[in-house]
């Protein structure tokens, strides 16, 4: 198990220290951890905030667990040399197409929820997003009419294989999880969704235990709020999903709760918290490492198969949550290094 530890800027740092002691208190034999620059701190060592040692470091092993980049003494800089590229450039380089955002209600923290606690406390959902394709990716540009006036214009669109593989990654996440996929789309209007939902029922075929059902993103949107208890997981494209998946982020509560993953075709994965590098809190010992440490979690399930050391993970972040155990953005008191452990007494 070569992991990659990409800590960068900021509080990514503080937050994958303690994540990476939580990964060592496991006691994973094979388990050897290798450290490279990104982000600010990397541009500043080797003038690019991606630096090719670093992307041959990432390539050498079988997951990567990123902290956070975004360095505001990079601001003059040009844009590809911002350390915002580093995590852009892994996406491309290292082709992770599948974006994985969990969002889950944990107990005590009801109160901390826009939603009714009644409402909030169902939530148990995964969204499953497309990462390389869609209107981010396609044509566009701004161009000026014949009569003058200026028109911008970005062109949607996704290829079979595309969707396919997406699709098979929703539907082997609902397989390892209560069976439900909800494929978010907009097929009344778009000629994109109408392929979209034609191939996601084709790949249903061969996923007979999943339920599939299909919504309308409006639709979805409205459901988060009103029922989100219904879903398990929704797999929709990168506009929708990037959208939903915030909305869904706030339903449960706080940002340093939130881990993601990005997965690449086969096992390889890079597993991060959903925050940035939270120039305002950094340096001071301050910031919750939870959605680190859940990012550590995801990366054993993901690329290692390890569920069972994935699942003690969540379990003793619920436990020290439970306990009362809450950083400064969920109104508590407890330190990055006191909230690891905890996690770690726990584990
Ligand atoms: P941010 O997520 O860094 O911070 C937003 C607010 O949440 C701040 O008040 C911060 O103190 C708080 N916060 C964030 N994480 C926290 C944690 N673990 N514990 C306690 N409080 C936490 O977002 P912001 O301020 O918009 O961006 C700061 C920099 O981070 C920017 O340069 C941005 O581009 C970058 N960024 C990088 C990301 C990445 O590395 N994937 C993702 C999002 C932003
Ligand atoms: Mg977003």
């Amino acid at each position: 198990m070569r992991v990659a530890v990409f800590a960068g800027d900021g509080i990514g740092s503080e937050v994958t220290a303690e994540a990476v002691r939580v990964l060592e208190a496991l006691d994973l034999l094979k388990l050897e951890l290798v450290y490279g620059d990104v982000g600010g701190v990397a541009y500043r060592k080797h003038g690019h905030p991606l630096p090719a040692e670093t992307l041959e470091i990432a390539r050498s092993c079988g997951a990567v667990l990123f902290g956070a980049v975004g360095d505001f003494s990079c601001d003059h800089l040009e844009r590809h040399l911002r350390p915002e590229q580093a995590i852009l450039g892994l996406r491309k380089e290292l082709g992770l197409f599948a974006n994985l955002r969990p969002a889950t209600v944990f107990k005590g923290l009801e109160d901390l929820t826009t939603l009714r606690p009644e409402v909030a406390e169902k939530i148990d959902l995964l969204i499953v997003r497309e990462l390389n394709g869609d209107v981010y990716f396609g044509e566009k540009g701004i161009r000026t009419l014949d009569d003058g006036r200026r028109q911008g214009w970005d062109m949607m669109s996704y290829a079979e294989d595309e969707v396919r593989r997406i699709a098979h990654t929703g539907f082997k996440a609902a397989m390892g999880r209560r069976r439900k996929l909800c494929s978010v789309d907009k097929a009344n209007v778009l000629e994109t969704s109408q392929l979209w939902r034609d191939v996601v029922i084709e790949v249903a075929k061969e996923y007979p235990e999943v339920e599939l059902s299909h919504m309308y993103v409006d639709n979805a949107a409205m459901q988060l709020v009103k029922n989100p208890g219904q879903f398990d997981v929704i797999v929709t494209g990168n506009l929708f999903g990037d959208i939903l998946s915030d909305q869904a982020s706030m339903c449960v509560g706080s940002i340093g709760l939130l881990a993601s993953a990005s997965l690449a075709e086969g096992t390889f994965g890079l597993y991060e918290p959903i925050h940035g590098s939270a120039p305002d809190i950094a340096g001071k010992g301050l910031a919750n490492p939870m959605a680190t440490i859940l990012s550590a979690a995801m990366l054993l399930r993901h690329s290692y198969g390890l569920e069972v050391q994935a699942a003690r993970i969540e379990a003793a972040v619920g436990r020290a949550l439970a306990d009362g155990i809450r950083g400064g953005d969920l109104g508590g008191q407890a330190g990055t290094k006191e909230i690891g452990d905890a996690v770690l007494a726990r584990l």
